[in-house]
């Protein structure tokens, strides 16, 4: 796949030092930019970075998945032309432990490998939809039981105002 990148494609893919935002249109190119940056930072003849000392985030756990994808038939096809290249080929093996996932997932790793530092049980699991919201609406009696002992006036106030 050889892309004629636009300059502004060129200027994103190239940027470091910087945040850099790319905010375009729906299938346009955004993907193709990151993982195109990905690909730079990972084979930059001065400073390359092993793809797995990168953090990529996103939203939805497709678009971490389609990532992955893109970056492995980036890192395929590089591999085509430079056949010898050791360290192309160690990137692909690398991008197996590498962190591309999504950016809840990502918190709840730093949050279970940390979960001392948090006094967390180290059991903890995320909690479904019925759970949470179960508690809630127990953290929320607990407050208003609170609150109304106290005779708090801004409470009172609230709860007249908008109380059903
Ligand atoms: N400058 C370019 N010239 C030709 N093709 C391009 C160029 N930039 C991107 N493309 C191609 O356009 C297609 C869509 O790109 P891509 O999936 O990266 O878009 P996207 O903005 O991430 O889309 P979406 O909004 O759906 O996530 C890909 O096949 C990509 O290779
Ligand atoms: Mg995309």
């Amino acid at each position: 796949m050889e892309v004629k990148w636009t300059e502004e494609q060129r200027e994103a893919i190239t940027t470091r030092g910087k945040n850099v935002l790319v905010a375009a249109a729906a299938g346009s190119g955004k993907t193709a930019v990151l993982v195109e940056r990905i690909i730079n930072i990972v084979t930059d003849p001065e400073k390359p970075v092993d793809i797995d000392r990168l953090l990529v985030v996103t939203f939805t756990n497709a678009a971490a998945s389609e990532m992955r994808e893109r970056i492995a038939e980036r890192l395929i096809s590089l591999l085509d032309q430079h056949p010898e290249d050791k360290r192309l080929a160690d990137q692909l093996t690398l991008l197996n432990k590498a962190t591309i996932t999504t950016i809840h997932s990502f918190c709840l790793d730093v949050v279970r490998k940390h979960f001392f530092l948090l006094d967390l049980d180290p059991s903890f699991r995320v909690g479904d939809d019925t759970e949470t919201l179960l508690l809630k609406l127990q953290a929320m009696e607990e407050l208003f039981e609170e609150l109304y002992e106290k005779n708090d006036e801004g409470f009172l106030l609230l709860v007249e105002s908008y109380g059903g």
